[in-house]
């Protein structure tokens, strides 16, 4: 590292921070609703092209940006190119980026805190199947709830981050992310063992092209990048984390490996309970706290248990994955010269301050009259950040890192300063980096834009 700070202490500890920065709310609340909107598997199909062909060059881009310099990304990308400082813009743009994500992050985890809670007092199985979508509506527009689960759900986050990257980050991240794969696979047993289950297998892995348009292949896109949390800048923090010696390509094929796992997995264990128990699987943003609660009340007083367990899943998914925004934002005041722990407190009250906006923009919420272009805020910070904002941040990477970095220091850091054979670099850098994926990013954004 640059400038000797405290990384993590093996390349498992790298995996399984940016595996829990990766698998979250992307993979377990929106990616299976956003399937479900753009044709099931036509779009898983469009999704593991991105993913491989894109996402995956562009964490390995972020890392090499990363521990190369040592930095966050303000200070990483002129620290690379000293002639042409105005490339910090892009790693401000990333910080906006985050910020923005964060926000609306801790108002989903506050909702699935929230309904993790009702499930184990018992609230949410006492209520009938056509009362969940009015419950939901009352729940997200009460003046008190999401905003208390919200701050709650922020203390932890907080929490760890003041525990320091290898024993707050590290270790959480070592702790959470094999339950949340025990967690997944009991959800998926059930829902493939439940009566009908094969219909959203087929819904999963059957192709309709049909459903898919530009604008579908846009969304697809940003989550493709969302998912693996590339674009905005969060992987350069953690790449500055790695220790030397760590291979970054297997170490983000990991990464990619494991967030498509469960993204596929949770859709296994979403569709075909959603199909047994008779509901529709474009439900949207409410498909988990809407639809699911219905499956788990059809599934009989087990069905508590499980919907305890999926909270739960979803609320320590969507924790790994905001403590690696909260970190972000945090080592990029920290590189400002600001203390750490100051950073990490100042970042956690505008976060909350901005959440509890973005958490009373419901229909019936305290701001809900805000609607700019049709859309409530939430709308907006959520198509912004899950659809635009990621694909622009990694197009001005991807270019960057082709075009404007030295070839050399890049082969030097993929190589482990020549100590890995890569004969794959050619492959790597000449075509996926400098064309395929600025091409890829450039077409389907302008194409999704327009239409
Ligand atoms: N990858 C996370 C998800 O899929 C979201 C995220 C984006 C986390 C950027 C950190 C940084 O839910």
């Amino acid at each position: 590292m640059a400038n000797n700070k405290t990384g993590f202490t093996s390349s498992f500890g790298v995996i399984m921070a940016a595996a829990g920065s990766a698998v979250g709310l992307g993979n377990i609340w929106r990616f299976p609703y956003i399937c479900g909107q753009y044709g099931g598997a036509a779009c898983l199909f469009v999704y593991l092209l991105f993913v491989f062909l894109i996402g995956m060059v562009l964490l390995m881009t972020e890392f090499v940006i990363g521990r190369r310099s040592g930095f966050s990304p303000e200070k990483a990308f002129p620290a690379l190119c000293p002639k042409r400082p105005a490339w910090k813009l892009v790693g401000l743009y990333g910080m906006f980026t985050c910020f923005l994500i964060l926000s609306i992050y801790l108002v989903i985890s506050g909702w699935t805190l929230g309904y993790f809670w009702e499930s184990v007092t018992g609230t949410l199985s006492s209520i009938a199947n056509d009362g969940f979508a009015d419950h939901f509506e009352a729940f997200v527009a009460s003046p008190w709830k999401p905003v208390v689960f919200l701050v709650v759900f922020l203390a932890f986050t907080l929490l760890v981050i003041l525990g320091g990257v290898q024993k707050g980050i590290e270790k959480v991240s070592k702790l959470l992310m094999p339950i949340l794969l025990v967690l997944v696979l009991l959800l998926c047993v059930r829902s493939l063992t439940l009566p009908g289950a094969s219909k959203g297998l087929d819904y999963l892995f059957h192709p309709n092209f049909a459903l898919l348009n530009w604008e579908g292949i846009l969304a697809i896109l940003g989550q493709a990048l969302f998912s693996l949390s590339v674009g905005m800048g969060a992987m350069i923090v953690y790449g500055s984390y790695i220790p030397r010696d760590s291979n970054i390509l297997k170490t983000a094929t990991w990464i990619t490996v494991c967030d498509v796992s469960i993204a596929v997995l949770a859709g296994i264990a979403i569709f075909p309970a959603v199909f047994a128990a008779g509901q529709d699987p474009a439900g949207g943003p409410g498909l988990v706290y809407q639809v699911l609660p219905v499956v788990f009340n059809s599934m009989g007083t087990v069905g508590q248990i499980f919907a305890i367990l999926f909270f739960l899943l979803l609320s320590l998914a969507a924790l790994t994955s905001a403590i690696s925004l909260l970190e972000t934002l945090t080592a990029w005041l920290a590189d400002r010269g600001m203390k750490r722990n100051v950073a990490a407190v100042l970042v956690s009250v505008a976060e909350a301050a901005l959440g509890v906006f973005v958490a009373y923009s419901f229909n019936g919420g305290l701001l809900s009259h805000i609607t700019p272009g049709g859309m409530n805020l939430f709308d907006w910070v959520d198509k912004l950040t899950g659809a635009y904002l990621p694909p622009i941040g990694a197009l001005l990477t991807v270019i960057f890192f082709g075009w404007v970095m030295k070839k050399e220091d890049i082969y030097d850091e993929l190589s482990n300063h020549g100590v890995l054979k890569v004969s794959w670099f050619k492959v790597f850098y000449h075509i996926l980096v400098r064309f395929v994926a600025p091409a890829a990013l450039l077409v389907s954004l302008v194409a999704g834009i327009l239409t």
